[in-house]
């Protein structure tokens, strides 16, 4: 497991231009093991978790429920085995919940089993304000009082949570992933209206279900959940990350598909392969979910909106961003999820990217080659955007604030090292 303090100042030196061809596999999706281990406080029976990826937030997770009182068993290999039998608090402290917002996720389930809450209100981050008042307005219509004083929401339930309809005016993907933990427990049933369809909200529901929770229609706007009494334990093996999945397609895309990858979730991608397509690259399958990525001979520049799933996820903006900097042409990438996600944008343009914003759309003109610098890491997944970034462009980079980077993707620098990249991290 990573060590947050020794981690938190390093740099990452690469020296771009490097042939890289080998075979990377794919770890745990960070945005399942995260609300699935907070579910794990909805049982005092003893819940295992598989193929958890190791990762800071992972960590910071850990640190947190081990606060609230679970018994945790790191098995190595991916397994984790939890159990809260004893509570020793009710409180997810600033210090925590600072490092990793979505400590949110403990809110619901500590509501439920407990009927009382209280949670450092998270603060903002890189990409955005990333308000928690959807979540909150939920609670409230399920039967709790929730009040938010010196930073901290509190919350009480006299007796058990209300089941609710629960109308989200946007989709929320912790907001939906908090009110099923929320009403699994709950009296009678709940509605979740214009829910998130994100592969990782299905990925609860099933852990969920197999826990003795009553849930229809995951994967779907309109989720059904009927309250018992209450849940077993579980052991559940956790979806493969897509995001990581995505941002190595990717790699393989800039580096003619000499890159296969395993564990490759190509279910969930389906729209992200459509702008592959459209810009000239091919998804190759090789073997059961192994696959390169292949480009033809021409390339196009493309127009890509994020947007929710299945859409093109916003999580791989900064990505794809980085591949149309080196596609002839004039491309344009639209953020629709978060106010403020165009920071790697200065970065990429150290590195000789032509990129300009207008509101939500930056327009980038292709170029040639990316030239080596000194950039910043600014959010975890654009941190990716940097490292990729670094590997294609002539010459060394230094990536500062690399503590982002571990936050999200598991040893990705030794998983790079194996493909033959020239990265170390001084
Ligand atoms: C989840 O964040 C992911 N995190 C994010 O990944 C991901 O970028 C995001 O979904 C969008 O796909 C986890 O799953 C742990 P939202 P979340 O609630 O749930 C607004 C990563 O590090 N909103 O779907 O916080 C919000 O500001 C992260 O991997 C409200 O206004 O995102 C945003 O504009 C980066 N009020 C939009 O909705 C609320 O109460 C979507 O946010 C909640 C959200």
């Amino acid at each position: 497991m990573i060590d947050s303090k020794e981690k938190l100042c390093e740099v990452l030196e690469i020296r771009g231009g490097k042939d890289l061809k080998g075979t990377i596999e794919i770890s745990g999706a960070k945005n399942s093991a995260l609300p699935n281990m907070a579910a794990t406080i909805l049982t005092d029976d003893t819940v295992e978790l598989h193929n958890v990826p190791t990762l800071l937030d992972v960590k910071t997770m850990i640190h947190l429920l081990q606060h609230i009182g679970s018994d945790i068993y790191d098995l190595s290999g991916g397994v984790i085995r939890f159990r809260l039998k004893d509570l020793n608090s009710l409180e997810a402290p600033y210090d925590l919940v600072s490092k990793m917002r979505a400590s949110i996720l403990v809110l619901g389930p500590l509501l439920a089993r407990f009927g009382y809450a209280q949670v450092a209100l998270p603060g903002g981050c890189s990409i955005g304000t990333r308000p928690v008042d959807l979540h909150l307005e939920a609670f409230r219509k399920m039967g709790a009082e929730i009040k938010v004083e010196h930073g901290y929401i509190i919350g009480k339930v006299a007796g058990r949570l209300k089941g609710a309809v629960i109308k989200f005016p946007r989709k929320t993907v912790t907001g939906t992933e908090n009110v099923l933990m929320a009403a699994v427990l709950a009296e009678g049933e709940t509605v979740i209206e214009n829910a998130a369809l994100e592969p990782e909200v299905v990925d609860l529901a099933n852990m969920l279900k197999k826990m003795g929770a009553d849930i229809e229609g995951e994967g779907t706007d309109v989720i059904r959940v009927r309250g018992v009494r209450n849940l077993n334990g579980v052991t559940h093996k956790i979806i493969p990350d897509r995001i990581e999945a995505g941002t190595f397609a990717i790699l393989s895309a800039l580096f003619d598909g000499k890159i296969v990858i395993k564990n490759y979730p190509f279910e969930y991608l389906t729209y992200v392969h459509k702008i592959f397509e459209k810009i000239g690259f091919n998804i190759v399958k090789i073997g059961d979910n192994q696959v390169a990525v292949v480009r033809s001979e021409r390339l196009n520049p493309v127009a890509v909106e994020t947007k929710e799933y299945p859409f093109f996820p916003t999580d791989l903006q900064a990505q794809i961003m980085t591949l149309l900097t080196v596609v002839k042409g004039r491309s344009s990438v639209t953020e629709n999820i978060f106010e403020n996600r165009f920071m790697h944008v200065p970065e990429l343009q150290r590195l000789g990217a032509e990129i300009r914003i207008k509101g939500r759309t930056a327009y980038i003109n292709g170029v040639e080659k990316l030239t080596g610098a000194e950039v910043k890491a600014t959010d975890l997944r654009a941190s990716a955007a940097m490292v990729i970034a670094g590997l294609i462009a002539e010459g060394k980079t230094l990536i500062y604030d690399i503590y982002h980077l571990d936050r999200g993707y598991e040893n990705i620098d030794s998983k790079l090292k194996l493909l033959g990249a020239e990265i170390s991290r001084i």
